[in-house]
């Protein structure tokens, strides 16, 4: 049973956890090249720290754990991470949404660890365009990540892909005949207004409604029923049992049927990825008066209030809509 339920009736079960915001990519809507805004060090949740939270969150109700970042495989202690969640009493579902980059020498023992199931992003299949849209030339590495996850059994690998206009909406069509080819499982996600920049705009965006229509000049596409509180739609490609999803996250939200929290890498609760507000639990985890019966007391209670401050919707489409003051890669995904 979640203790976690809102006014509006969602009980949250998942939690996205952001372990650093560092990345090795620089994926133009999250990060410009030359960011430095970064977390400072000491407010970075220390691994004892980050267990206590998770340990209270388990016990509300919280049953699916989604490590992110940036990148979460810069945490150098990740794999122990992996473990000791999985170690806790409720056993929790793992995921990763990572840029697969050291994945090679990882995907094995974060498997081994525990770890259930990755996204991996991609948003091209050309080299010299993986290093335009991220500022590294490391296209070969996440190929190579990708493969390493499948060898692991980390399956079914998850592609995530963000198309932009005018500069790779043209690779709707490659990028799913090439994951069909490769078994990978494609799910395209609408840009949202979070990269550090504040470059976002709307008419750049490629919509949900465009990728079904750009997909649907060479597949028969499906809906699959039963989506629950899942973020993608998804469509049987040619009868199935291949399937792609269309995360249309700006132009057909579906924060009704939301069951995410998220916490970042320096301890703050999120209720919404387009929350303005936080809610501190770093201060109260750093509390030398209390005891720790005292601290896992207050931090059960802040994931509480964080939950009944929860919004109906992001109100990204009001003319009022604000984006959030930090970035994707201080949020986590
Ligand atoms: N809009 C949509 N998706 C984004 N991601 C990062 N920034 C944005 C954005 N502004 C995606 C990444 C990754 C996941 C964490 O979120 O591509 O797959
Ligand atoms: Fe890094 Fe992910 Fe942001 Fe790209 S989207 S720069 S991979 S954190």
């Amino acid at each position: 049973m979640s203790m976690l339920i809102d006014t509006f009736g969602r009980a949250h079960r998942d939690l996205r956890v952001s372990l650093t915001d560092r990345c090795n990519l620089r994926c133009t809507y999250c990060m410009p090249n030359d960011f430095s805004d970064w977390i400072p060090g000491d407010h970075l949740l220390s691994t004892d720290e980050l267990m206590t939270v998770l340990e209270v969150a388990t016990s509300q109700g919280i049953t699916g754990i989604r490590l992110t970042g940036g990148e979460p495989l810069l945490r150098p202690d990740i794999v122990d991470i992996v473990r000791r969640i999985k170690a806790l009493p409720s056993a929790p579902k793992i995921a990763l949404t990572t840029n697969g980059l050291r994945l090679p020498e990882m995907a094995q023992d974060l498997a081994d660890a525990g770890l259930g199931r990755v996204n991996i992003s991609l948003d091209t299949l050309r080299r010299d365009r993986f290093k335009e849209l991220t500022f590294r030339d490391r296209f070969d590495d996440v190929i190579a990540g990708i493969d390493a996850a499948k060898a692991a059994g980390l399956l079914p690998v998850k592609i995530n892909s963000v198309l932009m206009r005018g500069v790779n909406e043209d690779e709707a069509l490659p990028l799913l005949r090439h994951s069909l080819a490769n078994g990978w499982n494609l799910r395209f996600i609408e840009q949202m207004p979070l990269d550090a920049g504040g470059s976002w705009e709307k008419s750049s965006m490629v919509t949900a409604a465009e990728i079904f229509e750009l997909l649907s000049t060479e597949f028969e596409l499906t809906p699959v029923a039963n989506r629950g509180s899942a973020p993608a739609e998804e469509f049987l490609v040619n009868g199935g049992p291949a399937t792609v999803g269309v995360i249309a996250s700006v132009s057909k939200p579906f924060c009704a049927s939301c069951d995410r929290l998220r916490l970042t890498a320096d301890g703050q609760i999120r209720n919404c990825l387009f929350a303005r507000d936080e809610t501190d639990v770093r201060a109260t985890l750093r509390n030398p008066l209390l005891s720790d019966q005292e601290r896992r007391a207050s931090i059960a209670s802040l994931f509480g209030s964080s939950v009944l401050a929860k919004l109906p919707g992001h109100g990204i489409n009001d003319p009022s809509f604000i984006q959030p003051s930090r970035p994707m890669s201080a949020i986590g995904g």
